[in-house]
């Protein structure tokens, strides 16, 4: 197993936290939390649900238009609710500092105070509304879930989601799977975070017993069969990465030094080079699933410059790396380079998957830590130090999941070595800092789950998981 993460002194630099309290990530549930499963709502007729997600590798490449490689998991968002004919939505939580709030389903909808959890139900009706669908009428109900938030896995997108389908079941109308992931990771940017297109797909394909190449422009999502006897744990740092408050920042910046990073190799040089194809991946336009027909519909100048996807498809990343190096300033050029490799990182794990070697698998994950870590500079001393504790374990790979900053790591454990691996975890980072276990909110086993789905809270096979 290849070592040398989190070794200590001499790197570039620490990512910028988003508020580390050293508490816990909070409680279980997207910006729901609270109990497990849903809370008693007798008028409640209908339930959406809809996963969080671990990116297993392909880290901060979807807003660069290259793929990832994520697994829905078995914890996620759920709302219960009953239609209104009044075209409000009007929502409440059981966890006392998400207050509940209420509506209206007319443009222009306004957004609440930033960090305010109705933002991204907000967000979702408008990316609705914007697409031209027809919400007449609302949905009253409760939010809950067991997917922590705050914690790089997605509470957020799957509020998003959640709120879309119920929105969607209320008004008696559905949108194909792509069509909506590509609309609500667009729709999700209100709350101000440049994301790309990874979690909302997940989210929307999310399949059992399998992960997801999710590739963009446009956007494709193909399972791939997880090895039997394979694992993957979730260790929170206990620092939170709050995507609408410090951590937005950070990523946004990110994204910027991709964009400008890209001009100045594709040629340009221009902060706002690449921008087109190089923002999000997920359809610029109304309706669009394609960014590229989004850019041939505007006519847009760019269209001509290399994407990242064509330049990593020239084929000799050293070539390519070699001349990054000559013509972008040394923070750009390790930006440049951590994209560019984890891009192809993401094509070797797929393949390391496919013939079963997890192994290998687990040594890309080791490799994307290292390049996020020193590279993009989005990992902290928790998540480095979790990462080396796994790996001393035992784990076939470890690394930092999400957008970092905090959040969580992700570890690849043989079913052997679950045990002795979560054990190590909480004696050597949990207990220094906690002075008890962990809870089963700050680490805990998942599987690839399925996907997201709304239905009638009878249809609800006990998981979670209701038709679509
Ligand atoms: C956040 C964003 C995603 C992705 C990851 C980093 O989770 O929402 O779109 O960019 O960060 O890989």
């Amino acid at each position: 197993m290849s070592g040398g993460v989190g070794g200590g002194g001499g790197r570039p630099g620490r990512a910028r936290r988003g508020g580390s309290t050293g508490r816990p990530a909070d409680a279980r549930g997207a910006p729901a939390g609270g109990p497990t499963g849903s809370r008693s709502r007798p008028d409640a007729r209908w339930q959406a649900f809809a996963p969080g997600r671990v990116n297993l590798i392909g880290e901060h490449t979807d807003y660069n238009g290259l793929p990832v490689f994520p697994i829905a998991i078995d914890r996620g968002v759920r709302i219960d609710f009953r239609v209104t004919n009044d075209g409000a939505v009007r929502l409440d939580s059981p966890v006392a500092r998400f207050d509940p709030f209420a509506f209206q389903l007319k443009r222009p909808i306004e957004a609440a105070g930033q960090g305010d959890w109705s933002n991204y139900v907000r967000a979702a009706a408008r990316g609705l509304l914007e697409h031209g669908v027809r919400l007449e009428r609302g949905i009253e109900g409760t939010v809950t879930g067991d997917v922590p938030i705050a914690a790089g896995l997605s509470s957020s997108s799957a509020l998003v989601v959640a709120s879309a389908l119920a929105l969607l079941k209320a008004n008696g109308t559905t949108l194909p799977r792509l069509e909506l992931a590509a609309l609500m990771a667009r729709a999700e940017r209100f709350v101000g975070l440049e994301g790309g297109g990874m979690d909302q797909a997940a989210c929307l394909h999310g399949r059992e017993g399998h992960a997801l190449r999710i590739e963009f422009e446009p956007l494709r999502v193909t399972p791939v069969a997880v090895p039997e006897g394979w694992r993957w744990v979730v260790a929170s740092s206990l620092v939170r990465a709050e995507k609408s408050a410090g951590a937005r920042e950070a990523y946004n910046e990110r994204a910027r030094q991709c964009r400008e990073a890209l001009g100045g190799v594709g040629g340009g040089g221009g902060a706002d080079h690449g921008r087109t194809r190089a923002a999000g991946g997920v359809g610029a336009r109304r309706g669009a699933v394609s960014d590229s027909a989004a850019r041939d519909a505007r006519g847009d100048a760019t269209t001509e410059r290399p994407a990242y996807r064509d330049l990593v498809a020239e084929g000799n990343l050293d070539d390519l790396l070699r001349r990054a190096r000559r013509v972008l300033a040394p923070v750009l050029f390790r930006r440049f380079r951590h994209v560019v490799t984890e891009g192809r990182r993401v094509a070797l794990a797929e393949a390391a998957m496919r013939d079963g070697d997890m192994r290998r698998f687990g040594d890309l994950m080791v490799r994307s830590h290292e390049s996020l870590r020193d590279d993009y500079e989005v990992s902290t001393d928790e998540l480095d130090a979790i990462v080396e504790v796994a790996l001393g374990a035992g784990a076939a790979g470890a690394r930092l999941t999400g957008a970092g900053f905090g959040g969580c790591a992700v570890v690849l454990c043989d079913h052997r070595t679950v045990a002795p691996v979560m054990e190590a975890v909480a004696a050597r980072f949990y207990a220094p800092r906690l002075g008890r276990p962990p809870t089963g909110e700050e680490m805990f086993a998942v599987r690839a789950g399925g996907g997201a789905g709304v239905g009638e809270r009878g249809a609800n096979d006990g998981r979670g998981r209701v038709p679509s």
